[in-house]
């Protein structure tokens, strides 16, 4: 069967295709990185008018990709929540009216559970069962995936996500939004412990996580006296390399509890490389493999939702629609499972 699948929680709108058979046969993606960057970050209002904006023309770049029609769609998955209520409702109100025109169910989907199982799109990838690291801009959770709807959370934030702490921090460096890649990119070019910053709940002895004191930290860093080019990269680095070790530690504590040799890396900071390199250090030690997203299946996009809408048409297990229209912007994962 043919699966559409639709993503606009956020500031990307994407639409995929996923042939059960085949694979995922094209997907289209808009960012709206450059219209928010003038507001230092995402306008709920302008993401849901934007995402009006790109449905239509993205589903036909996508259509025309896979050689395709629309009439050969079998089900339509879309991101039901968590995410902008607003931006959601443009979504889910685009899906559920097109699956009506069609005569096709809907299937709605977890944006998380989207990340979680987006490594399955790999030419290599992980099998049932796994630890899960999800860092995004909204969560950082330790989970362990048992199976398509089968999640049981092992730790997460206290409070600032990963993703949030690394554009908070970006701000305070005067870096554009979004301020992850940047930051990154910055602290690239700073010195190894020219500035030592906390790691904080590192030695909890659970694998629950705090990260809004670190921007607190680098607050004062950057307050007197200011820093000059080079110390700006080296609070990047001191900032980057604190937070990384936390998320590393944890990840292989998680492994070592679940008794589990396979760890996915999936959210948003997945995509830095730091937290790259050290987890692939880390686990070759241990005989661990480390299964990443695609570089473009990192971030938010339509591939993700589509793949997770098939694997639960596949595993028999739909999640209720909240009703027609309705989303879920608030949404703990753990209601998903079972
Ligand atoms: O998963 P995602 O696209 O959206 C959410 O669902 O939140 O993640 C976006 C987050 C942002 O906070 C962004 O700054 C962060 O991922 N991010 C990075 C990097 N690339 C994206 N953080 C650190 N290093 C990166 N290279
Ligand atoms: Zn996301």
């Amino acid at each position: 069967m043919l699966i559409l699948g639709i993503e606009s929680s956020c500031d990307e709108t994407g639409v995929a295709l996923y042939d059960q058979e085949r694979g995922l046969l094209a997907h289209a993606l808009h960012s709206q990185v450059a219209m928010h960057r003038d507001y230092g970050g995402v306008v709920p209002e302008l993401a849901s008018r934007d995402h009006v904006r790109r449905l239509v023309p993205l589903l036909r770049k996508a259509l025309a990709e896979s050689g395709r029609s629309l009439c050969e769609v079998g089900a339509i998955a879309y991101t039901q929540g968590p995410g902008l209520a607003g931006a959601l409702l443009v979504g889910a109100a685009f899906a559920e009216a097109l699956a009506a025109s069609l005569g096709v169910p809907t299937v709605p989907v977890h944006h998380l559970e989207g990340h979680l199982l987006s490594p399955l799109l790999s030419a290599r990838p992980p099998r049932f069962p796994f630890v899960a690291l999800l860092v995004s801009g909204g969560h950082t959770q330790l989970m362990r995936v048992s199976g398509v709807g089968d999640y049981e959370l092992l730790g997460e934030t206290l409070d600032d996500a990963a993703g949030e702490a690394f554009d908070k921090t970006a701000k305070l460096l005067g870096l554009g939004y979004p301020g992850g890649p940047a930051l990154s990119a910055l602290a690239e070019r700073g010195k190894p412990e020219a500035v030592k910053l906390p790691r904080p709940m590192l030695n909890s002895g659970d694998l629950m996580f705090s990260f809004s004191g670190l921007k607190t930290a680098v607050l004062t860093r950057v307050r007197e006296p200011v820093p000059d080019a080079q110390g700006c990269a080296d609070i990047a680095r001191g900032f980057q390399d604190a937070i990384v070790e936390v998320l590393v530690k944890k990840s292989f504590a998680a492994l070592k509890a679940s008794g589990l040799k396979q760890l996915v890396v999936a959210g948003g900071v997945g995509a830095n490389r730091e937290l790259r390199r050290r987890l692939d250090a880390g686990a070759e030690r241990r005989g661990i493999t480390v299964y990443y997203p695609e570089f473009e299946f990192c971030t938010d996009n339509g591939a993700m939702i589509a793949l997770a809408g098939a694997l639960r048409l596949e595993s028999g297990a739909v999640p209720k629609t909240a009703g027609a229209f309705a989303v879920r912007p608030r949404w703990p994962l753990a209601e998903v499972s079972g």
